[in-house]
């Protein structure tokens, strides 16, 4: 490992001289994938816990307002703003960390893997198409100017510049003079700028392109934002220094003993040799020493120190066990010159043929992709929202994150350590708009610098972290030699995680394929024998979706040889916009103002942009979980409950090292009318970081005693004659007028309906096309028997007459009423919406909201709010309310506008608030959720058109001021 750092730290070098060389000539170090820096230096691990920074002395933070000065194209920069007599006064000022973007320099774009400039590696600025954003912004230019201020003392140290992340390359100066130049925008750069750094006021200069050769290995599916996006700080560091250090704890096979090994790379930047350091790793009250006898100026060298922990405590997502632990430097005297504090976790990953294990146990990866994404601040993710997502995911049952396509935030990945994530860590890999697997990239010679820079910043950085099991080498990225170098990279710097690859496998010890059917899945798990299968994506939860999951993951749980899937992904990735077009609110409020609206591809007139395919989160962008995130929370549950035919109630325990006793169990007994249900419940015996005691980790519901519908016989015993009741008006299948205490209660005729609006899945998958003949309604006949003045008694019968009809969107009926009914009481599933396939997490329950709450707001309308197996519902209006009940279960959707409104991008687009657009149905289609780009909805959860359908529903009306 050390030789490979030492061969890394002198390709840097190298880079350097070879780079100003190149400078000089007319090749532009933002587009030669020859320089990926200059006078970097290398990249080590995150010295100090993120949550622990603001204690280490030696960090002075350049966060806050800078200068700034935004500029369309290079050639229109104002190249010499580095020089110090330059006056920066008049420019405006930017927010750092934040895109650019987001503070209102230049427009967000978003595309998928489509380049947003001309793709021409390695030039970035060859010419686009005329209506492309890139054709008259070729390379917006972000020049920002900041002062910091050094004491005499502070200058006897080493001064190093710290930029947590910047996009997508950047040139430092420091008091007019040149200090470096960096790319691979998601890992840290790191300049010493000791020697340009003065006593008093300091100027920093910094000059970041929006594109670079760079760029090309981070076409990722994301907005496409600029800038310093991470924090910026100063290092005040002794010349003799900790440069470094690497710490593995992993225990034995039997697990009675862990070897720590710390590896301390220490540095030595003066000119002169220093002697009698010592280094100490403190861990559980123990000092383990290390001396240096002589450390040559100019010199690194590495100490290793080892300890053993017997009878460690392992660390899991379950039991996320840390020991803390502190490296120091100390001179000779004793004196601490250096003290960091970090934590480590024991844990063993073992592959054994095709089954995956952590800790001798073959662990299952309930997972979900996330971004770093802030719908105010960009790529910026602060400290509480990065909790936050934390927190969410341990609620939802969630225990594996992929750091999707870039090393995320760091903070990050302390919180998986401490609440326990198991992640798969990514390097900064995507090539997608040259194909997955695409030679162009990864395997041309040019390339391969850039690919290796990439893979070791990953590891260098984060390879201490106890919740990372896995390095991935990208998404849908190249295959060939640059692969294969990133590979050996990550295992020679970090031997105790598989590496993983889903665009070459021959270098990925898991085998990947993504967003297969349940049952494809199972095959291609089966027909892999050679290592462990996972679907590193799956269940894309664009819009309405995330249906058929318990469908995936009975699979999952009976195949050893799986080790998991993660969804795509965790939030939506919308912008809060203005309606009106203002400006952009810079802020970390997550929340979207009422004036505002979640933005995504094309709201900002950008150009070319692939639309709504980011909003996929099974939260919102301010976090609100979606009806989608209960359904995985339920699924991913690691305890399970199944009813045995005596009665008794099975647990089943899905983890691995937590006991079934370690939960408190309760449960309810409710009686509904006739039903009555039991539901069960898993509880935390005590408070969690992420949850207080008493949360349900898992729950379930069975019924007792089952509903009495409404039988047929007794409710027409009393019925009039058909039609002839006063105040209702039958016209052939619809009921046209329908009047209760004077007052008509209909706004549109109750009628058949067998026609739905698409969810995304739907739309991608052609459906409206597939089922447009339900458009008509055809074969049905509809009776309506009036039972007294207030209930009417309706039944509908499809018999079809031809064989090759295609799913039916829904079978049922649908009426408008008048728009103030706007309370909602139901006895049914909830009370989140729910569809045929996805409604496990949704209990039987009398519920009651505002019409508001009873529909989902969806970033992109489209159908929405189902409730299944509903026993009936009602509508109110103060003093007047409208009751359905079913014969038999119904699946019952409301919403203050038509289906016909569903069409505009946005949700304050749609014509709302005329009327109450009431769906009764039978059954409806269900959302699906496996892609967005053509699968369809499993089979079992679609309605047959070719076989007979039959329901009946109650309609009664009560009327306050009725005497
Ligand atoms: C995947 C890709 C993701 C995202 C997703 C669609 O194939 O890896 O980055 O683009 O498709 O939302």
């Amino acid at each position: 490992m050390d030789t490979l750092k030492n061969i890394l730290i002198g390709a840097l070098v190298c880079l350097a001289c070879t780079s100003s060389a190149l400078s000089q000539a007319t090749v532009r170090d933002w587009e030669n994938p020859q320089v990926v820096g200059i006078n970097k230096l290398p990249y080590h691990a995150t010295l100090q816990l993120p949550s622990r920074e603001s204690e280490c002395k030696e960090i002075i933070s350049l966060n806050g307002q800078w200068r700034f000065y935004w500029s369309a194209n290079p050639d229109e920069r104002p190249a010499d703003f580095y020089r110090t007599d330059f006056d920066v006064s008049q420019w405006n000022h930017i927010i750092v960390p934040g895109n650019w973007q987001m503070q209102n320099f230049g427009k967000p774009i978003y595309t998928n893997f489509k380049f947003p400039f001309q793709p021409n590696p390695p030039s970035v600025t060859s010419e686009p198409p005329k209506e492309w954003y890139a054709y008259n912004h070729r390379n917006p230019v972000g020049s920002y100017v900041t002062f910091f201020n050094l004491s005499r003392k502070e200058l006897t140290q080493n001064i190093i510049l710290h930029f947590g992340g910047v996009k997508s390359a950047f040139y430092v100066w420091v008091n007019g003079q040149q200090v470096g130049y960096s790319q691979n925008s998601m890992s840290p750069a790191e300049f010493d700028i000791t020697r340009y750094a003065r006593e008093g006021q300091n100027r920093l200069a910094v000059e970041v392109y929006r594109w670079s050769d760079g760029a090309y290995l981070e076409d990722i599916d994301m907005w496409r934002l600029s800038g310093i996006f991470r924090p910026v700080q100063l290092w005040v560091r002794p010349p003799v220094h900790i440069s470094d250090y690497y710490v593995t704890a992993i225990p034995n096979t039997d697990f009675s003993i862990a070897e720590v090994k710390a590896d301390v790379e220490l540095c030595n930047t003066s000119r002169k040799s220093v002697k009698d350091l010592n280094v100490a790793f403190l861990i559980e009250g123990k000092e383990i020493k290390g001396s240096v006898h002589r450390l040559a100026a100019k010199d690194t060298m590495h100490v290793q120190l080892r300890c053993e922990l017997r009878h460690p405590r392992l660390w899991s997502a379950e039991k996320p066990h840390l020991y803390p632990f502190a490296v120091e430097l100390r001179d000779s005297k004793g004196t601490t010159i250096e003290h960091f504090d970090y934590h480590i976790g024991v844990k063993r990953i073992d592959i054994v043929g095709e089954v995956f294990k952590i800790n001798g146990q073959n662990v299952k990866l309930r997972g979900v992709n996330r971004h770093d994404h802030h719908p105010r601040m960009g790529r910026y993710v602060d400290d509480a929202t990065c909790e936050l997502d934390i927190r969410l995911m341990k609620q939802a049952n969630i225990n594996f994150l992929r750091t999707t396509v870039y090393p995320h935030t760091a903070l990050i990945y302390e919180l998986a350590d401490r609440y326990g994530l198991y992640v798969m860590d990514e390097a900064c890999n995507e090539s997608h708009g040259f194909g997955i697997g695409n030679k162009d990239m990864g395997d041309n010679p040019t390339w391969l610098k850039a690919h290796v820079d990439r893979a070791s910043s990953l590891v260098l950085r984060d390879r201490n972290h106890p919740s990372i099991i896995l390095w991935s080498l990208g998404n849908e990225a190249g295959a060939g030699a640059n692969a294969k170098a990133m590979r050996d990279t990550i295992v020679a710097l970090d031997p105790t995680r598989p590496p993983f690859y889903d665009s070459d496998r021959r270098y990925s010890a898991i085998y990947d394929d993504s967003y297969l059917y349940p049952e494809e899945m199972r095959q291609v798990a089966e027909r892999v024998s050679d290592r462990p299968f996972m679907m590193r994506e799956y269940v894309h939860s664009m819009g309405n979706s995330t249906g058929n999951m318990q469908e995936y993951w009975d699979i999952i749980y009976a195949d050893s040889s799986i080790l998991g899937a993660a969804i795509w992904d965790w939030a939506d990735q919308g912008l809060a916009k203005p309606i009106d077009g203002g400006p952009l609110r810079f802020s970390a409020d997550l929340s979207l103002q009422s004036d505002e609206f979640w933005a995504y591809g094309g709201d900002f007139g950008d150009q070319p942009n692939d639309g709504r395919f980011l909003i996929n989160g099974i939260v919102g962008p301010d976090r609100t979980p979606h009806p989608a995130y209960y359904e995985v929370q339920h699924v991913y549950a690691p305890v399970q409950f199944e009813r045995e035919g005596n009665g008794n109630v099975k647990v089943i325990n899905r983890d691995c090292f937590t006991d079934l006793s370690e939960y408190d169990y309760t449960y309810d007994t409710l009686r509904y009318g006739s039903e009555t249900v039991l539901n069960v419940y898993a509880r935390l015996r005590c408070d969690m970081p992420w949850a207080d005691k008493g949360f349900a980790v898992a729950r379930e519901q069975f019924v007792l005693e089952p509903y009495t519908f409404p039988a047929k016989t007794d409710i027409t015993k009393c019925a009039r004659a058909e039609g002839k009741a006063k105040g209702v008006t039958v016209c052939g299948n619809a009921l046209t007028s329908w009047i209760v205490g004077g007052r008509e209660l209909l706004q549109a005729p109750l009628e058949p309906c067998f026609w739905k609006p698409e969810n995304d899945n739907q739309s991608a998958a052609g459906f409206a096309r597939r089922t447009a003949m339900w458009k008509e309604v055809r074969d049905v006949e509809v009776r309506y028997t009036a039972l007294d003045d207030h209930s009417i008694l309706v039944e509908m019968d499809y018999r079809p007459t031809s064989h090759d009809r295609p799913v039916m969107p829904r079978f049922g009926m649908q009426m408008r009423l008048p728009a103030n009914f706007t309370q909602v009481r139901y006895y049914g599933r909830g009370p989140w919406e729910n569809y045929p396939d996805r409604k496990r997490s949704a209990f039987l329950g009398e519920y009651a909201m505002p019409l508001g709450d009873f529909q989902t707001e969806y970033i992109h309308p489209q159908d929405n709010g189902y409730r299944c197996d509903v026993r009936w519902i009602e509508f109110s209006q103060p003093g007047r309310t409208v009751r359905i009940e079913g014969l038999q279960p119904l699946c019952v959707s409301a919403w203050d506008y038509g289906d016909e409104d569903l069409g505009p991008r946005h949700p304050h687009e749609v014509p709302r608030g005329r009327f109450v657009n009431v769906s009764i149905d039978l059954n409806v289609h269900g959302v699906g959720g496996t892609d967005t780009w053509g699968k369809r909805t499993l089979p079992k959860y679609t309605i047959d058109g070719n076989l007979p359908h039959h329901f009946a529903f109650i309609l009664s009306a009560e009327n306050g001021q009725q005497p």
